[in-house]
Parts: structure tokens; C-alpha cells; sequence
């Protein structure tokens, strides 16, 4: 029997080749292949900027980055994310905070982050909402807050590209938007993401964090240049550089996004028409314009082990997403907290499983799936 993992990327012979070209030709990082995958990204999204990264967590590194945190300066966040979403604080020795969920929507509770704000001195200098699951929550209230806390707002939309937020799509909203084209997101470059953005001046610093700060742009030197050949570092950055394969394979890739999300769209609505009146299930939270990157089922915490369990006997590897960032050792250790801090992030985490969902699936695998659920509550 076909093995299903959570989530899957979809390669076709046009990406291969696609990839074969950009191997023959001469450039294989730096080179064309760059901007005109940004450029796609950016038309899609109807953005002016987008700067492709190696990775998701390096293109949210570059955006607090770019966005000016330091030591002293808070980031704040949801409990309910991939830890990257959070680390990125500690890279530029700022320090994460945590605004717990809204159960209605998965994603930060905008009156808990109001609340946080009122409680925290004010150093909150970037506000990190996740559209979670591909939940394209309502951002008016995060830009207010922003814009009177004097902070930047910066979506973690790596689970979202393709999604919708009224009449535009997701990446236009907040000051930067965060993606991610890790194999299992909606489209892949092996690993790699981008930050999508309004402002010029945002663009330039992240194109030079991506590039150990160094600038060859003559309208950008601050030194006299000593020959055509100048460049200087302006800041500390990185190697955050995204080779000319992996945009060839993004490129190709963009090709099938819209085709991409429907597929996603389609069987999530058929998840939801096969588990509806199935007992002891809850089903994720829906919205017009959803990216739909998972379907985080909900189940009652006692029994959600062993569903978990009866799904990998059936070759249906289920995901969690994701234990409360807070929760973890790490952050338990480095800032003392405690279970019960994030009551909604943790009861969510207890109860979460997250089924198979990506394009390449047939009809049949989403009944197969809701079929071994429906057997195993069934059996108890
Ligand atoms: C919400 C969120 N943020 C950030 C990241 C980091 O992206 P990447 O794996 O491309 O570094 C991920 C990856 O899964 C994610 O899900």
C-alpha cells in the first residue's frame, strides 16, 4: 500500500529539466536565474520586493535583521509555530515573547497581544503573527498595534503562499511577509524561502544580510571605489544566498502553484465532507482564501497517541504541529517557563494531529485516511 507522509513535494519532468538547464548553463548561483524567480514571486503576490533566501529561517533572520532588533529589543510572537519563527530573535541577541492563540482561528490572539503589549515595557520592536496552517487571519488589528508600538510587523507566511486575505493575496500585508520552499510547502526548492515587502529600503538591507553585507552597487558605496572592481561590507550578513538551481526549480515550480493550491483547497474540503458527523474529531478551522499547508485535526487528548499510533500501522504518517515553542527545553531553561503559561497553545499541542495533505494525493488516499480514523474509533 501507498506510504503517506504528512506532507510531500511534486516534481515533474518540466522541473527536471528545468534544473538540467540551469546545471548546463553558466551560472549556477548569482547568475539570471535569481531575479527572475524573484520576480515571478513578486508579480504572484503583487508585491514590489522579494528577496529569495536559503531558507525560510534565513529569510526570517534576515527580516529582524533588516528590521533593526538588537540586544534589548523584543520580538513577539505565537507559542503555536516552528521554533525558527522565534530563534530568529535570540541571532540578533533580541528576546522572543509569546502572545498565546486564538482556539477560533490557530493563529495569535489579537486582544492577548494587545494584552502582552500593555504588560511588557516598550521594546517590542517587531510583532510576528504566523498565518498558521495557511489561515489567513485578520492583520488590521496587528497593523495598528505595529504602527503604535512603533514596531514592524513581519508575517510568518511559510505555511501560506498562494493563500488569500480579502481581495489579495497573503504577502502583501504587513511590512515583510516570511515564506518557505521547504519540500513539504506549496512550492519547493529543496530548501528556501523569501521575504516579500513594499519598501526599497527594506529590499536593500535584506539583499545585503544575504550577502555578508557586502554591496557592488556603485550608487550604494560609502568608500571612494578604488577600480571597477570595488565592493565593501557595509553590515554583518550572511551567506544566505539561494543558487541559480534551486530558482530554476522554483520558477518551474510557480508554474503549478495556483494548480497546487486548489488541488490543497479540494482535498481539504473533502477531508471535511467525509469526517463531518464522525464522533470525537474536531476539524481545523476554515476560511475563504486558506492556503490549506496542513489539516491539523483535533482529537481528545487520550486518545490522540494512540490515533497517531494506528495511522503509522497504516502506513499513514500523521505530523504534530507543533509542541509550543515556550515548552521547549530550551526556552524552558533560557526563560523559565512553565506549562500552563500558554493554556490554548498547549491544549491545542495535546490534542493536535495533523493528516496527509498535499497535491499529489489522490481522492482516494484522503478516504483511505478518514476510513482508518473512522476504524479506529470504531475498535475503542
Ligand atoms: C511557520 C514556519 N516558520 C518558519 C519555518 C522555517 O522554514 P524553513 O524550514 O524553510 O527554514 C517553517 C518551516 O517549516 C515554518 O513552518
Amino acid at each position: 500500500m501507498k506510504s503517506l507522509a504528512y506532507g510531500k513535494q511534486w516534481i515533474n519532468e518540466e522541473d527536471i529539466d528545468a534544473v538540467m538547464e540551469a546545471l548546463r548553463g553558466d551560472w549556477l548561483t548569482q547568475g539570471p536565474m535569481v531575479e527572475r524567480f524573484e520576480n515571478a514571486l513578486a508579480d504572484y503576490l503583487g508585491v514590489k520586493h522579494v528577496v529569495v533566501f536559503s531558507s525560510g529561517t534565513a529569510a526570517l533572520h534576515g527580516a529582524v535583521a533588516a528590521a533593526g532588533l538588537r540586544p534589548g529589543d523584543r520580538l513577539l510572537t505565537t507559542p503555536l509555530t516552528f521554533v525558527a519563527t522565534a530563534n530568529v530573535a535570540l541571532y540578533v541577541g533580541a528576546e522572543p515573547v509569546f502572545a498565546d492563540i486564538d482556539r477560533g482561528t490557530l493563529c495569535m490572539d489579537p486582544r492577548k497581544t494587545d494584552q502582552r503589549l500593555s504588560e511588557l515595557p516598550r521594546n517590542v520592536r517587531a510583532i510576528v503573527p504566523v498565518s498558521f496552517a495557511g489561515y489567513p487571519f485578520e492583520i488590521e488589528s496587528f497593523r495598528a498595534m505595529a504602527r503604535e508600538n512603533d514596531a514592524i510587523l513581519i508575517e510568518d507566511a511559510c505555511h501560506s503562499l498562494g493563500g488569500d486575505r480579502e481581495d489579495h493575496r497573503i504577502g502583501f500585508d504587513a511590512d515583510m511577509t516570511a515564506l518557505s520552499f521547504h519540500p513539504v510547502k506549496h512550492i519547493t526548492t529543496c530548501e528556501g524561502g523569501a521575504v516579500a515587502t513594499g519598501y526599497t529600503e527594506l529590499d536593500r538591507r535584506l539583499r545585503l544580510f544575504r550577502n555578508h553585507g557586502v554591496t557592488r552597487s556603485p550608487d550604494q558605496f560609502k568608500n571612494v571605489p578604488d577600480g571597477p572592481w570595488h565592493s565593501e561590507m557595509q553590515m554583518l550578513g550572511f551567506n544566505y544566498r539561494l543558487s541559480d538551481v534551486h530558482c530554476a526549480l522554483g520558477l518551474s515550480q510557480m508554474k503549478r502553484l495556483d494548480f497546487f493550491v486548489a488541488r490543497r483547497r479540494e482535498l481539504s474540503s473533502l477531508y471535511r465532507g467525509l469526517l463531518a458527523g464522525l464522533d470525537g474529531v474536531y476539524q481545523p478551522p476554515a476560511a475563504e482564501g486558506h492556503a490549506c499547508h496542513l489539516f491539523p485535526l483535533q482529537v481528545a487528548p487520550e486518545v490522540r497517541g494512540a490515533l497517531f499510533t494506528h495511522l503509522a500501522e497504516h502506513d499513514i504518517r500523521a505530523q504534530v504541529h507543533y509542541p509550543p515553542v515556550p515548552m521547549h527545553p530550551y526556552y524552558k531553561n533560557r526563560f523559565g517557563y512553565r506549562p500552563g503559561d500558554f493554556p490554548e497553545a498547549e491544549s491545542f499541542y495535546a490534542s493536535a494531529i495533523s493528516l496527509p495533505l498535499y497535491p499529489l494525493m489522490d481522492d482516494e488516499d484522503v478516504e483511505r485516511v478518514v476510513d482508518c480514523i473512522r476504524d479506529f474509533f470504531k475498535k475503542r
